[in-house]
């Protein structure tokens, strides 16, 4: 059988310009690794906080790569060139608003900046993409929120 892959886009003017490393992609395979027990790998992109650049990302790596799972960082706050949440309502015919809403919840457990973050889910195909914020220590709470919740996810979407 095919590994699975799993695409993990790092949405950062700096990062995509060589300013920064890609960190956040770091911490997300990071928590993945302590949640998947089957074989899986990784598909990486760091990508500028630009609409059409995230949107085709995430459509080559449904589409193409046949990603079932794509988890994006960074790009969900209320700034001017915070587009992630919007690149993924264009690319999903479902959107999942349940995971949004608990990494909210949860994240204003540590945070009260919490409230800023848009983040969101939605379903193209049968690829589930999921927004996390760009800061590591957010990526790792908010996967730890919603991760019981991802597995199932794609099994009813297949
Ligand atoms: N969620 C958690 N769990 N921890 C955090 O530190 N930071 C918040 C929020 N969500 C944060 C969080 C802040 S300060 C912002 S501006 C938004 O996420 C958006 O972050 P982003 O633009 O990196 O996506």
């Amino acid at each position: 059988m095919d590994k699975i892959k799993i695409g993990i886009i790092n949405v950062s003017d700096r990062a995509s310009k060589g300013i920064y490393e890609d960190i956040p992609g770091k911490a997300i395979v990071a928590t993945l690794k302590e949640y998947l027990i089957s074989s899986w790998e990784a598909v990486y992109a760091v990508i500028p906080d630009e609409e059409n650049q995230i949107a085709a990302k995430m459509i080559e790596m449904a589409d193409e790569q046949g990603c079932c799972l794509i988890v994006t960082s960074g790009g969900t706050g209320p700034a001017k060139r915070d587009v992630t949440p919007e690149a993924t309502e264009a690319v999903c015919q479902k959107m999942m608003p349940g995971f949004g809403e608990l990494m909210r919840q949860e994240s204003l457990k540590y945070v009260p900046t919490a409230i800023l973050s848009r983040q969101t889910a939605g379903i193209r195909n049968n690829t589930l993409i999921v927004n996390l914020p760009g800061k590591p220590k957010a990526i790792r709470e908010c996967l730890d929120a919603v991760f019981p919740a991802i597995p199932y996810c794609i099994d009813l979407v297949e």
